[in-house]
């Protein structure tokens, strides 16, 4: 946890930037897997730690605008919760530590909620991704639930965008710990992709090291010979010689700060020819684009800067043809590369998505656009100081997709499609940095994980 004055401080200034009215920030409650008292691994709302910083089960957090007050809602433990818990700080000892002297059984929560309503002062919430905060939500604001996702307050949703894309010192060093635990993940990773080794084996032990490091992991864990299938979780494979390993993993630390790196190697440790060309061509859009970042520049351009780069490299190796700008334009290098170059992070590794992607990712300036691949791209806007986002090119060969263009003959002035049939057993190719954005340029941020083929033939020697 963040000393209370980090807490209290990003509180204040959340209030100052909503203008009147009750923000209320739903914590997480426990989640049962197969029945009541086995519940899956408990995971904070990233809202209500940013601004409450309590990880725990069962408060809800509640800022009043007008009277500058914040209030935390929850029960305090009783008997049978020491029996089986261990000892469990009071609500009010609790709240101390992120600022907050007004604490209250969470059943005064709904009253507080009524008599607002009741006095037409305006409820603030975002979105709820959670069914139980769904219908809670429907309970306090008496909205019905097919209604309440629609009538989030985009005032806040703004607000809390503006603030949590900027990560402060804190942050930084919280994220560079997730980055260090994903180097050995990763590391390890590389060095265990051999021949007749079965994918969860693999998978099983990065994700141990992440528990092993704080964790869990900040994502299910892509690990797969199968890496043109974007986000693989099929772990069953055995390694063969001849396909590329795409493992995209991360962890978050104690304090839910997330790390996504993704690497990939050649099983048995040696790249052919074929992978070579293909994987020297995305690490060239990756360090390409990477060198580019600055406070100013809009992350769409370096989306495009990126397919072009790679559209080059892909013309060299044949499988493109035809003006590559054009190509870029009209959207054909997508049929290798069909998604978008990063995303925010910070406490969620996709950093905020509940609010919406557009409000997190698009503004004014920069539009979401509706062309095959470009669409997916999750930040478009220009990069501030203090941004933490991904830059994460790749490269696959997707048979289906291929068979689709070809048969429509999509592209076929930009696209090989000859030489494209010779590599439908190619697999696919991403690599992912995590980047913060500095004053004039940017740092990759954590310990530096091998990328050259000549740094990953050497560990996986
Ligand atoms: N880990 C999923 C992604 O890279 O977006
Ligand atoms: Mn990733
Ligand atoms: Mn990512």
């Amino acid at each position: 946890m963040f000393d209370s004055n980090v807490y209290e401080s990003r509180r204040k200034r959340l209030r100052e930037s909503v203008k009147s009215g009750v923000i209320l920030i739903l914590g997480n409650n426990e989640a049962s897997m197969n029945y009541p008292a086995n519940t899956y691994h408990y995971r904070q709302d990233s809202n209500f730690l940013y601004f409450f910083g309590l990880d725990h089960d069962g408060f809800a957090g509640v800022m009043d605008v007008d009277s500058g007050e914040d209030y935390i809602f929850g029960n305090d433990v009783d008997m049978d919760d020491i029996i089986w818990m261990g000892f469990q700080p009071s609500l009010k000892d609790r709240a101390v530590k992120v600022g907050i002297k007004n604490t209250a059984p969470l059943a005064k929560l709904d009253d507080f909620i009524k008599d607002a309503t009741a006095t037409g002062r305006k409820i603030h919430f975002s979105s709820p991704y959670r069914y139980d905060n769904l219908l809670r939500l429907e309970n306090l604001t008496g909205i019905h639930h097919s209604q309440i996702k629609a009538k989030f307050s985009e005032e806040l949703v703004k607000a809390i965008v503006s603030l949590r894309s900027i990560k402060d010192e804190g942050e930084i060093i919280e994220i560079e710990k997730a980055i260090d635990t994903a180097y050995l993940m990763h590391t390890t990773a590389m060095k265990m992709a051999q021949p007749g080794v079965v994918e969860q084996e693999i998978a099983g032990t990065i994700e141990g090291i992440a528990l092993a490091h704080g964790g869990p992991v900040s994502f299910p864990v892509i690990l797969s010979m199968d890496g043109q299938t974007l986000h693989n979780h099929y772990h069953g494979n055995t390694l063969v010689e001849g396909r590329m390993m795409v493992c995209d993993a991360g962890c978050e630390t104690t304090m839910h700060y997330a790390s996504d790196i993704t690497r990939t190697v050649a099983v048995g440790g040696k790249f052919n020819q074929r992978q070579r060309e293909i994987y020297e061509a995305v690490l060239q859009t990756n360090m390409e684009a990477i060198k580019h970042v600055k406070p100013g520049f809009k992350n769409l351009d370096l989306h495009l800067l990126a397919a072009t780069t790679l559209a080059t490299s892909l013309k060299e190796i044949g499988l493109m043809k035809g003006n590559i700008d054009e190509a870029v334009a009209q959207g054909a290098h997508a049929l290798f590369f069909p998604h978008g170059l990063g995303h925010m992070m910070g406490l969620d590794v996709h950093d905020m998505e509940d609010l919406g992607e557009n409000y997190v990712g698009y503004d004014e300036d920069v539009q979401r656009s509706s062309q095959f691949g470009r669409a997916f791209l999750r930040l478009g806007r220009e990069l501030k100081k203090g941004f933490v986002f991904t830059i994460e090119p790749g490269c696959y060969f997707i048979p289906a997709l291929i068979d689709q263009w070809k048969a429509e003959n999509k592209f076929s002035e930009f696209i090989n499609y000859d030489l494209v049939e010779s590599y439908k057993d190619f697999g696919g190719v991403r690599i992912e940095d995590d980047i913060l954005v500095t004053d004039d340029g940017f740092r990759v941020l954590g310990k530096p994980i091998p990328k050259t083929i000549s740094d990953i033939e050497d560990i996986m020697s």
